[in-house]
């Protein structure tokens, strides 16, 4: 079984990504991750040189390409399930998890937004201002999710319990 764990930036995909997949005893993959160790550049890099439309085929390529192991936990980029189908291919060919959290809560996480090409210079009053907005349009993508859960403050052992609901 294969885990998609999709959500807005902040809402902690990666680590829980490792928390379940640590459970699980199974690998983690970092779709981020893979493509900074293709392009041997940041996210940020990336995006600077090629712009978002080139940086979005190379990410749906990226899911649809990777050479995934029959168990895994794989920690999705926040805009990823938005774009092409992606959202009907993990849908497809996996488990499909939102961790869901209100603007609030994210803005309270996202505190290291230089690395994020998307939040580059934003305070705190911008940030939210965008994620009400952002969230407004991704959500009708988050929720086709098979599972949506309350991601703030979630314990690995519920989220499992989720799963096995
Ligand atoms: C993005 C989220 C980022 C990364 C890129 C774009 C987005 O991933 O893929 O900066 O559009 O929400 P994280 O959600 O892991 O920060």
């Amino acid at each position: 079984m294969k885990i998609f764990l999709i959500g807005f930036m902040g809402c902690g995909k990666s680590t829980k990504a490792k928390q379940l997949a640590s459970r699980l005893n199974c690998e983690v993959i970092d779709l981020d991750a893979v493509i900074v160790a293709e392009q041997g550049k940041t996210i940020a890099d990336y995006f600077a040189e090629n712009g978002e439309e080139a940086f979005r085929k190379l990410e749906s390529e990226t899911l649809k390409t990777y050479d995934y192991p029959d168990t895994c936990v794989v920690a999705t980029g926040g805009g990823l399930p938005c774009f092409f189908d992606n959202m009907d291919w993990m849908n497809a060919n996996g488990r499909t998890i939102y961790l869901q959290m209100t603007p609030p809560q994210l803005v309270s996480r996202l505190h290291n937004r230089e690395k994020r090409p998307l939040l580059k210079g934003m305070n705190d009053e911008q940030l939210l201002a965008f994620i009400e907005m952002k969230l407004t349009e991704r959500n009708a993508f988050y929720r086709q999710a098979q599972l949506v859960v309350n991601a703030f403050d979630l314990d690995v052992e519920e989220l499992m319990g989720s799963i096995v609901h």
